[in-house]
């Protein structure tokens, strides 16, 4: 069994009346579990509770109900002190009359470590994250990606079991942000520590995570590995929200030829792989513009919609082409630039089509 460093069992927070929706709830019964040196992010839109969640772990912020434990201790009624936590803020809280040194030194101070000891470790500090012959200067002689290191430092010079992180890369452009997004990474694999990290940049989130929770509403929707996250979203709202999808509606008609037949929103019937639906379900299903292709006719095994060619927009290495079915809604479809589909060949019709096991049935 993997150790287990923060678990949440069934934590509620409720905020006294604010509004006139008493019974709202910032965070609504969540519950999880983070191992032993893993970089779990909770990903979410505003408003979801990420904060809230974080507050909690940390003891800023008492739960209405449910547990917090820490390194499988309940630390439910302990104060943030006695939690074997630390906590980067997004807006870095470097304190602006300190040098660097002095900022990253402060934990120590405090504790009444010998001089030399702060040396030693404030040197090793600066090592980790890059920020050497620095420790002079003051915050605002800093840039906002060194600032950001210094935070972090400061909140990993105690050697804390977690460390706990709410958007910290959020203010930084986005050249600087990526490069910290690997540093960070970095950082954390080489010193072994818990890190719950917020943040509401799915893109992010799938390339620094081990795992992700994603949020909606103060409730979980979905916990599971980036790559589930991707490609096997649980929910409609995680479907959309992670990456560009293609959402399609539509009521089960039958089985054909070991087939599901499925009548999708402007009245025409595709074929797909579908576990456990009958007909008459309502199902939701996605594909992924990657997973799509054009063609003029479609191969036997593909599952496939008739479409109208809209317009092409070039990213790059990528191509992306929107066409549009009967009811208009529109279909994106992206494909390599190398491998274009000619779509000034297409008179009128032509098929989008999948391979069915890249269609992810969402709702039944
Ligand atoms: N101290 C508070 N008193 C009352 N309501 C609060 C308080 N703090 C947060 N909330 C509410 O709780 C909900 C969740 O807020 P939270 O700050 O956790 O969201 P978030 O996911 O961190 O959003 P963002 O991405 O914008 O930072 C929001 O509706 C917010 O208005
Ligand atoms: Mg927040």
């Amino acid at each position: 069994m993997t150790h287990s460093m923060v678990k949440l069992n069934h934590v509620v927070k409720v905020f006294d009346d604010v509004d006139h929706d008493q019974n709202h709830a910032a965070v609504n019964d969540i519950s999880l579990e983070v191992r032993e040196g893993e970089f779990l992010t909770i990903l979410g839109p505003s408003g979801c509770g990420k904060t809230t969640t974080l507050r909690m772990i940390a003891g800023f912020e008492k739960c209405t109900s449910g547990k917090v434990y820490i390194d499988e201790e309940d630390v439910s009624s302990k104060a943030p002190y006695e939690r074997k936590v630390n906590t980067v803020f997004q807006n870095y809280a470097l304190f602006p009359h300190m040098n660097v040194f002095d900022n990253i030194a402060f934990g120590l101070a405090l504790k009444k470590v010998s001089t030399k000891e702060i040396e030693e470790k404030v040197s090793q500090m600066l090592k980790v994250v890059q920020l050497e012959g620095m420790e002079k200067r003051m915050p605002d002689q800093l840039s906002g990606g060194q600032k950001q290191r210094v935070a972090i430092a400061r909140a990993i010079i105690n050697n804390p079991k977690v460390l706990l992180l709410d958007e910290p890369l959020g203010a930084l452009d986005q050249k600087l942000r990526k490069q910290m997004q690997v540093e960070l990474k970095h950082l954390q694999q080489q010193l072994g520590i818990t890190f719950v990290f917020v943040t509401h940049d799915q893109e992010e989130a799938l390339t620094m995570s081990n795992r992700i929770c994603v949020m909606n509403n103060g409730k979980i929707e979905q916990f599971g590995t980036p790559d589930e996250i991707y490609e096997r979203p649980a929910t409609r709202f995680v479907a959309d929200f992670i990456g560009e999808t293609n959402l399609f509606e539509g009521q089960v008609k039958g089985q054909v030829d070991g087939k599901l037949s499925v009548s999708v929103n402007d009245g025409q019937e595709v074929l797909m792989k579908g576990i456990g639906l009958k007909a008459d379900d309502n199902i939701c299903f996605a594909v992924r513009p990657e997973r799509l292709k054009l063609k003029t006719a479609p191969d036997s095994s593909d599952s496939f919609v008739r479409a109208k060619y809209k317009e092409r927009i070039y990213i790059g290495s990528t191509i992306r082409t929107v066409v549009t079915l009967k009811n208009g809604k529109e279909i994106c479809v992206s494909e390599p630039a190398g491998d274009l589909f000619n779509v000034s060949k297409v008179e009128g019709e032509l098929f989008v089509t999948w391979d069915p096991t890249n269609a992810v049935v969402i709702s039944a």
